[in-house]
């Protein structure tokens, strides 16, 4: 996606290189018409595919998610990462483990909002190790529903994440795909 890859070399930041900060537009301050033509790019790419919910994770996969949600004509669940004082019964939790923080967290969603007959598409800000998307899916899984596809808003590509949810079976389109992060620079996957 040529806007977004735009931004990222205008706005991005690489602070080592497996690291890309992008809290301009992003993962703190978010660009809303950006965002808007995200959620107009993942609807694209999945419109014939039957969807019927969306799936992603707090905090940063929501923006994303939620402007193709309403692209898609759509309900967006956000899985919660800590506890909430109101979601505490009939929950499907998964773990989720962070290679790149090394810490488990356990994820959860209440089993309210997601059905058997459910077309899901999960997606996600970024993709490095795949693991919160392996969460998502087995969150999915949990409600016999059917996981149709992955979006990522930025994956690195060099990273293990994309090859893990290829092996599985899971459909993934990431709108940029970054080759690598050496010597300060972003390279795009040609
Ligand atoms: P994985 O799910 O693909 O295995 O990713 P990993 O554990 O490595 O990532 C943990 C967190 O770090 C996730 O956000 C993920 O989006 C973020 N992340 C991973 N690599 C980068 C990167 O290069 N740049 C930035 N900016 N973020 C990265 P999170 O902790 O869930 O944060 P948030 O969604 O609350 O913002």
């Amino acid at each position: 996606m040529h806007a977004l890859e735009q931004k990222i070399l205008n706005e991005g930041i690489v602070l080592s290189n497996n690291v890309l900060k992008v809290d301009a537009f992003l993962n703190h301050q978010i660009d809303p018409v950006l965002m808007q033509q995200i959620g107009q790019e993942f609807a694209a790419r999945f419109k014939d595919a039957g969807i019927t919910k969306i799936i992603t994770i707090e905090a940063s996969g929501i923006a994303p998610a939620v402007m193709a949600g309403l692209e898609l004509g759509v309900q967006v669940i956000f899985a919660r990462k800590y506890q909430s004082l109101t979601l505490k019964d009939d929950l499907y939790r998964a773990k989720v483990y962070s290679f790149t923080k090394q810490t488990e967290s356990t994820i959860a969603i209440s089993n309210k909002h997601i059905h058997s007959t459910d077309k899901v598409l999960v997606i996600d800000d970024f993709l490095a190790n795949g693991q919160a998307a392996l969460g998502l899916a087995d969150l999915i899984h949990q409600a016999n529903a059917e996981v149709v596809g992955i979006g990522i808003v930025i994956e690195k590509s060099f990273q293990t994440g994309r090859d893990l949810l290829l092996d599985k079976g899971y459909r993934v389109e990431s709108l940029a795909r970054i080759a690598s992060l050496d010597n300060e620079k972003v390279t795009f996957v040609k």
